[in-house]
This record gives C-alpha cells, sequence and structure tokens, in this order.
C-alpha cells in the first residue's frame, strides 16, 4: 500500500506556477469572497490566499458580513468582472440562506470563473474543450497520475453527485476513457457497485463511509471527504484503517484531496490571466 502525498505533489504544482509567472513578469490577481461567518469556509480562504501568496499571486479579500444583500453582493461582484487588476473571481460557497447561490455564480463573468462552476464552463467540461479545469476533480486526476496508474479501459466509481465533485469528476474520468459509475443514496448494492472499482472515488461527505468490505484488493482510493469525526478530528469518507491494507495507493485526509484543489485553483487563476490577455 502507498500513500499518496497531495501535499508535496500540490507544491509542485504551485512551484511550476510561480516559475512561469516570475518569468514572463505577469501580474495576476484573484479576488476571494466570503460571506458570513462559516468556520469552515474561513480556513478555506486563509489555505487559498497563502497559495497565492506560493504563488506570486495577488490576493484580494472582500470579507462580508452575514447579513449582505444579494443586491450587493451581485453588484460586487459586477465591479471585479470589470476590474483589470481581477483575473479570477472565487465566492467561497456555502452562502448564507438567503443568497441564492446559482444567480450568484452565474453573475461571475466565465472568463474570470476560475471554480469553474458557471453553467457556461460546466458545459465546455462536459464536450472536453475546457476553459477551466473543475478544480477537485482535476486535482484527483493529478494525484491519479502521479501513481501512474493508468486510467483508459479501467472500472472507476464515484460516489456522489455533486456539481462540485461528483459530476465533472466522472466526466474528467470519462474524457480519459475509463469506464464510469456514478452511485448516490438511492443506489442499490452499494457495496457491490464499487467493489468492481479499480480506481475508487469518495465524495459523500460522511465520515467512516467507505469500509473494507466496499473496496477491492489492489484498488486506488481516492477520498474527497472532509469531516469532523465524534472527537472533532479532520477525517474523510474512508474508514482509513481498515481499507488502507487493501489499496495500491491511497489519499490520506488531511493532506490528500485538500491541498491539490487548491493547486488546481492557482492553475486556474493563472489560465484566466491568459484567457483575457488574448482576448
Ligand atoms: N466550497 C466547497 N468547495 C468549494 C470550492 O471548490 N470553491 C468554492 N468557491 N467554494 C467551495
Amino acid at each position: 500500500m502507498n500513500i499518496i502525498d497531495g501535499k508535496a505533489v500540490s507544491a509542485e504544482v504551485k512551484a511550476k506556477i510561480r516559475e512561469e509567472i516570475e518569468r514572463d513578469k505577469l501580474e495576476v490577481g484573484l479576488a476571494v469572497i466570503i460571506v458570513g461567518n462559516d468556520q469552515a469556509s474561513r480556513v478555506y480562504v486563509n489555505n487559498k490566499k497563502k497559495a497565492c501568496e506560493v504563488c506570486g499571486i495577488k490576493s484580494y479579500e472582500y470579507a462580508l458580513p452575514e447579513d449582505t444583500t444579494e443586491q450587493e453582493l451581485l453588484e460586487l461582484v459586477n465591479t471585479l468582472n470589470n476590474d483589470g487588476k481581477v483575473n479570477g473571481i472565487l465566492c467561497q460557497l456555502p452562502l448564507p440562506k438567503h443568497l441564492n447561490e446559482e444567480r450568484v455564480i452565474e453573475s461571475i463573468s466565465p472568463l474570470k470563473d476560475v471554480d469553474a462552476f458557471h453553467a457556461v464552463n460546466v458545459g465546455k467540461i462536459m464536450i472536453g474543450n475546457y476553459a477551466f479545469l473543475p478544480c477537485t476533480p482535476a486535482g484527483v486526476m493529478e494525484l491519479i497520475h502521479s501513481t501512474g496508474t493508468e486510467v483508459s479501459g479501467k472500472e472507476c466509481v464515484v460516489i456522489g453527485r455533486s456539481n462540485i465533485v461528483g459530476k465533472p469528476m466522472a466526466m474528467l474520468l470519462l474524457h480519459e476513457n475509463a469506464t464510469v459509475t456514478i452511485c448516490h443514496s438511492r443506489t442499490k448494492n452499494l457495496a457491490e457497485v464499487c467493489r468492481r472499482a479499480d480506481i475508487l472515488v469518495s465524495a459523500v461527505g460522511r465520515a467512516d463511509f467507505v469500509t473494507a468490505d466496499m473496496v477491492k484488493d489492489g484498488a486506488v482510493v481516492i477520498d474527497v471527504g472532509m469531516n469532523r469525526n465524534a472527537e472533532n478530528k479532520l477525517c474523510g469518507d474512508v474508514k482509513y484503517d481498515e481499507v488502507a491494507p487493501k489499496c495500491s495507493y491511497i489519499t490520506p485526509v488531511p493532506g490528500g484531496v485538500g491541498p491539490m484543489t487548491i493547486a488546481m485553483l492557482m492553475k486556474n487563476t493563472l489560465m484566466a490571466k491568459k484567457l483575457q490577455s488574448n482576448a
């Protein structure tokens, strides 16, 4: 069994980005919007700002109060859409309940949508003609590649069908010629389906969800979960201690997918700069 070191792989990606930005003397800016006081979102936003610093990208934080109106948020996005220093705009989710996430996402210029959440960019992912990479799925692909595992022709099972992870994850695997199954809460015989997987990606959001009986011997297991267990310790979806011995490769939580998501965000921000320079 081998542990995939997401921190090391992400550090390599960020170093390459920094090199390119320095070599070409680029001025790249990312606006990060956070609304309200969600603790987890605060941690993610801080990590994204730190990554910007590592890459030589300027970050501009907009921390808005919980009671921000949709109109105020949409006006901010509009200002940032028209700000030449801002190449990427990211609005940290989830938003407070009174704000419509879809409307906010759709208000971001598709050319600055570094999360690749806008319908235009989601459509491009579906076609395989990318402007921006979906960050978490693209990070997962890089981790799989880092193991030297061939994806083409493999049985891949994705647990979870969210717009952020499950659906685009399935698309990226499909683009690399995997045979892909998406499982979700209504899937029958989940363990049996998962046991077919040469590559199993879990994006459920429940601690200890993936158990040893769901994993084929020698599988590559990628854990996208970010949960807190009963002791408030950060953990993934996979019951690591019993699953890890069966795997050829497995990602830890923390230190697996999380750092890669952020590295892909940096890659998209640099891509945004280039897209806008050519526009
Ligand atoms: N909330 C959870 N994951 C993400 C992400 O990748 N981007 C944003 N903006 N919000 C999130």
